[in-house]
């Protein structure tokens, strides 16, 4: 028994495979917006390959990176209409809708790759999974892209100080922009897929983001000085559209878990090699300097943040996952 993509949308899609006349087939449509030659972007392939698999072709995923779908604007909405079967943003995006994934944000939290790991995989995890029970979405996992840095278009940043005025592109997440704010720079919340754009066109001085992304989409022709700071983390959730999770037969539902779990593995330790490949090339770009924030330099930073987990705690109440966190880091 398939399920007729037909079925599931009610109006003409961006996309003509449920035209086919494909009625045993089922195909999953994951947009997601990065390039393919990231942590996400390959996490996404080897997903697809491990579905398609485990299931005998009879599941396809079908994936559409670098935004050539749904961007950061639309992609969230395009989920819970069924227009796209699965959508993989960062947890700073969804906080729009989860104002508890906040938490993830929080500057200065996490100090290593494994207890990122630790916290988005085990029970804490699945905790923040099931807050997406209202929104009709299946959260399937959690997945890692790295520790985020700074990039800035002028002048290199060596201090916190040096934030000061400057127009900073953040993700959507208040956390984010408190943390750009505490340090006295305008945070400007802008999709990714604009990123270069506003770089290239100096509407945007500086921007956040992880060596893997910094290199994939050129921000380094952009931008002349990148700082390593490590001030927070970048990580995604893996979501479905929920009634289409429910109209799939048992036997793929285990399938197609059994193909999450595996990917997930993979893809942390994946995530965290391709960011340091990745920063390798971007130390060889020519006219792009990388400067590493000295340790006593991020202790001076992290105090200045510290107003931001006031904000947090005074946002997000009833709320244990800090704590449960802390108890990790
Ligand atoms: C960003 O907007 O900077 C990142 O969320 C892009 C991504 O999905 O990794």
């Amino acid at each position: 028994i398939g399920v007729q993509q037909g079925l599931l949308f009610a109006n003409p899609l961006p996309y003509d495979d449920e035209q086919k006349g494909l009625d045993t087939q089922i195909t999953i449509h994951l947009s997601h917006v990065v390039a393919e030659n990231t942590p996400k972007g390959q996490a996404a392939s080897k997903f697809a390959e491990l579905v398609e698999e485990k299931t005998n072709g009879e599941v396809k995923v079908h994936v559409y990176p670098n935004s050539s779908l749904f961007n950061d604007e639309n992609e969230f909405q395009a989920l819970q209409n069924g227009e796209v079967e699965m959508i993989i943003p960062t947890f700073s995006k969804m906080t729009t809708y989860v104002p508890n994934w906040q938490v993830l944000d929080l500057p200065y939290l996490f100090n290593t790759d494994e207890e990122v790991h630790e916290v988005l995989t085990g029970s804490i995890g699945e905790q923040l999974l099931n807050e997406l029970e209202p929104f009709q979405i299946k959260g399937l996992s959690f997945w890692h892209n790295g520790f985020k840095h700074l990039t800035s278009v002028d002048y290199p940043i060596h201090t916190f100080e040096d934030l000061k005025g400057l127009r900073v592109r953040t993700m959507p997440s208040k956390t984010l922009e408190r943390q750009f704010e505490a340090v006295g720079a305008t945070p400007i919340p802008i999709s990714f897929s604009e990123v270069f754009t506003d770089l290239e066109s100096h509407a945007i001085d500086a921007q956040e983001n992880t060596a893997s992304n910094i290199y994939s989409k050129g921000f380094y022709k952009v931008q002349k000085h990148m700082t390593l700071t490590k001030h927070g983390i970048l990580g995604y959730a893996v979501l479905m559209n929920e009634n289409f999770w429910k109209s799939l037969p048992v036997k793929f539902q285990k399938q197609i878990m059994e193909a999450m779990k595996e990917t997930t593995d993979w893809q942390f330790e994946q995530a965290v090699m391709m960011n340091d490949k990745d920063l390798r090339k971007l130390e060889q770009q020519e006219g792009f300097e990388i400067f590493t924030m000295s340790s006593e330099e991020r202790q001076r930073f992290k105090e200045k943040l510290a107003p931001v987990y006031d904000f947090y705690k005074t946002n997000i109440q009833n709320d244990d996952v800090l704590s449960r966190i802390e108890k990790i880091v």
